[in-house]
């Protein structure tokens, strides 16, 4: 029940950008590929923490106070029992206040090993966590540089289903850093709609990762159940020995400085420092089967439990069926349902509201316009927009009384089932869609070309 992490050892450009890497990469749970960063000659110093207060010592980062322990072991904050619930309170600060926090906690380390103190035990620890490197003028080195990686490891590639959302999702098809001392953690969990993700080490210290084959993400929510905490919205550091209890295998490596770990679909995964590092890191959506059945089912699962799925994946289903060809049958048969689904409901939305006597106000959506989600369960809304104004809360410091919110079909009726006060907008046409549906084909490129042949001669 411990088994070898998968790891591949690269030594040249060449090896980072064959074919074998990718397929290695999609066939196991979780890989450690070694010594990307030098196979790559990869310049790592424009991450490290002194190239990033350069640029903007004043970025706002998100902190998460936690207490430094032993990486197999999570304790209650008492100190008297074992718990798989983390203690992890966020908080801000600047990236150059956290720097100078970095920086003192190596040197104090070392003054401490110099005078062999006793290190403390459960010292409080801070993790600077989801720095987003999304601006392309402000960090235009570090996004150049992650552009040499193999197409199938970039955040922009038409093989990206992730590209293929239309804007940025923040952490997911933009690069975010983590800033570590020794014990931060990364509680266990799945990736934004079960997509891959990738993690490069930086340095100086290493990382130490765990993580369990996407098959058993349900032992493990039962697990966390058991321990009476919330498998989507809560942090927990999972016990090893109750999970082999329950005879699911856990990988256990070590990430060193260069190394790139590749998380495959659905993998749940915890990670802990073991010495002072920073970690680059963002999801890929790789054209599989595979990739789409799981992120769409992580998608339902997501609007059951009333947990927002940061991909909108109906708005991405529509403009994958416009923007690539595919090859796969079984893909191409399942996107093509999604989308008879998204047909169907939007059809079933429109005959609604004209039986309430309402009018739908078409407004095309915008090059650029992210999906719209529901004001109250948070599940993606395509297409048809039940609006409302809502008073905006006092806390708020803005100048407008009301704001206009978007609802879903259930929801719009919950408040009022003959949708009296809603504005209800369309950003398609049925005709315009049903186009899209039927001009999405299954790609056989003989096939294809042959066609070509017979309509040119
Ligand atoms: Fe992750
Ligand atoms: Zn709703």
């Amino acid at each position: 029940l411990s088994p070898a992490a998968p790891s591949v050892i690269l030594e040249t450009k060449k090896d980072c950008y064959s074919a074998n890497l990718q397929y290695f990469c999609l066939s196991n749970a979780i890989s450690v590929v070694r010594g990307l960063g030098s196979a790559l000659k990869l310049d790592l110093s424009l991450f490290s923490t002194k190239s990033l207060i350069d640029t903007d010592p004043e970025l706002i980062v998100e902190v998460r106070n936690q207490r430094q322990q032993v990486s197999d072991e999570n304790w209650e904050l008492n100190g008297r029992a074992k718990t798989w619930k983390c203690d992890s309170s966020p908080s801000y600060t600047t990236l150059l206040k956290y720097a100078k926090y970095q920086a003192n906690s190596f040197q104090e380390a070392v003054r401490e090993q110099k005078l062999k103190v006793a290190v403390k035990k459960f010292r409080q620890i801070k993790f600077a966590t989801n720095l987003d490197l999304s601006d392309e003028k402000k960090w235009s080195k570090q996004i150049g540089e992650m552009a040499k990686l193999p197409p199938f490891m970039r955040f922009v590639s038409s093989a990206n289903m992730l590209s293929h959302v239309g804007y940025k999702v923040y952490g997911v098809n933009t690069m975010q850093m983590y800033l570590k001392v020794p014990g931060c953690r990364t509680p266990g969990h799945q990736e934004n709609n079960n997509f891959c993700s990738l993690n490069l080490n930086i340095g100086p210290g290493d990382c130490e990762w765990f993580g369990v084959h996407e098959k058993h993400w349900k032992t493990m929510e039962s697990l966390c159940d058991k321990n009476k905490v919330d498998y989507l919205t809560e942090s927990w550091w999972p016990d090893l020995e109750q999970v082999r209890e329950r005879g699911v295998p856990v990988y256990r490596f070590l990430q060193k400085p260069g190394d790139l770990v590749w998380v495959n679909a659905g993998c749940v995964h915890w990670v802990q420092a073991v010495g002072w590092c920073n970690n680059v890191s963002w999801n890929v959506g790789p054209m599989l089967y595979m990739q789409y059945r799981s992120a769409i089912e992580r998608y339902e699962w997501n609007r059951l439990k009333l947990y927002k799925s940061l991909v909108p994946m109906v708005h991405l289903t529509w403009n994958l069926a416009r923007n690539i060809k595919v090859t796969d049958r079984r893909l191409f048969e399942y996107v093509k349902y999604v989308l008879m689904q998204s047909l169907k409901q939007c059809q079933l939305a429109i005959n609604y509201v004209h039986n309430c006597g309402c009018d739908l106000k078409y407004q095309a959506r915008q090059p650029d316009e992210p999906a719209h989600y529901c004001f109250d369960c948070e599940c993606e809304v395509f297409n048809v927009l039940f609006v409302s104004e809502q008073a905006v809360e006092p806390a708020k410091k803005s100048h407008e009384r009301v704001q206009h919110v978007v609802h879903c079909q259930a929801c719009a009726r919950k408040r009022n089932h003959l949708l009296d006060n809603f504005v209800i907008l369309n950003q398609f046409g049925m005709d315009e869609l049903r186009l899209v549906y039927d001009q999405f084909q299954l790609y056989v490129p003989g096939v294809q070309s042959a066609l070509g042949a017979t309509i040119a001669t």
